[in-house]
């Protein structure tokens, strides 16, 4: 009877040790903080800058319906949609009287939320104000995301083309009419097959253009 009391402090000392012990020998990369994936619809507004060209662009990411909207603001220039499904198709067009659209087909769905998964992190850094941590994916994009909030501020793709995030509204979701491709993207045979890289360097397009799609496989296709 006397030792039980003895027995269970002896129990609990143990237990402390071996959790010292683990926790001691655990790698520090056990300990790094991973990128949050991305809620699965949110509208974000950025300003993005391809070499001193600036654009601001309209994110509606939604993922259960399977599509990814950019709606791009050149300075003082056109406004451009480029309307992403799941299935691979893009339409990109204006809905001014040029009546401009391309169809593009990639290999490729739109970006899964959890699409940051296996990102290298690199520590902490100030960027735009915000106390960010920074990862990096596959050399292909530098990821910064608000230590606070976990709201990811700013990134950069290998091409020196950045994004700063003005807003990020959570479960925020465009009215379905709105995804709707005009008529004339469906008329001729507007129809191109293009390659990852070529078709979102020709579009020059959206926060990730065509990068928008599986990152990793687009860096394959380099
Ligand atoms: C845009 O990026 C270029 C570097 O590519 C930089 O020199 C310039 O200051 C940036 N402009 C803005 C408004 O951030
Ligand atoms: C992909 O889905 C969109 C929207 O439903 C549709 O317009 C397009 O034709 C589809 N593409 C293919 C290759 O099935």
């Amino acid at each position: 009877m006397a030792s039980t009391p003895h027995t269970i402090s002896s129990l609990l000392t143990l237990t402390l040790t071996l959790l010292l012990i683990s926790s001691l020998s655990s790698p520090s990369t056990a300990t790094n903080p991973i990128p949050s994936p991305w809620p699965s619809q949110f509208h974000s507004v950025l300003f993005m800058n391809s070499s001193g060209t600036l654009q601001k662009t309209d994110l509606w990411y939604d993922w259960p319906n399977g599509r990814n909207f950019n709606i791009i603001q050149t300075q003082l220039g056109t406004l451009t949609y480029d309307l992403e499904w799941n299935n691979g198709t893009s339409y990109i067009y204006t809905l001014d009287s040029d009546q401009k659209c391309r169809v593009l087909h990639f290999e490729v769905g739109i970006l899964r939320p959890d699409w940051l998964d296996g990102a290298n992190y690199l520590g902490q850094k100030y960027m735009d104000g915000f106390l960010c941590n920074v990862w990096e994916k596959v050399d292909f994009i530098w990821y910064y995301e608000d230590v606070e909030t976990k709201r990811p501020v700013f990134w950069e793709f290998y091409t020196g083309f950045s994004g700063h995030v003005m807003t990020f509204e959570v479960g925020k979701v465009l009215e379905d009419a709105k995804w709707q491709a005009p008529l004339y993207c469906f008329q001729e045979a507007q129809e191109e097959k293009s390659s990852l890289i070529e078709s979102s360097m020709a579009a020059g397009l959206g926060p990730f253009g065509g990068f928008m799609r599986e990152p990793v496989t687009s860096k394959i296709q380099l």
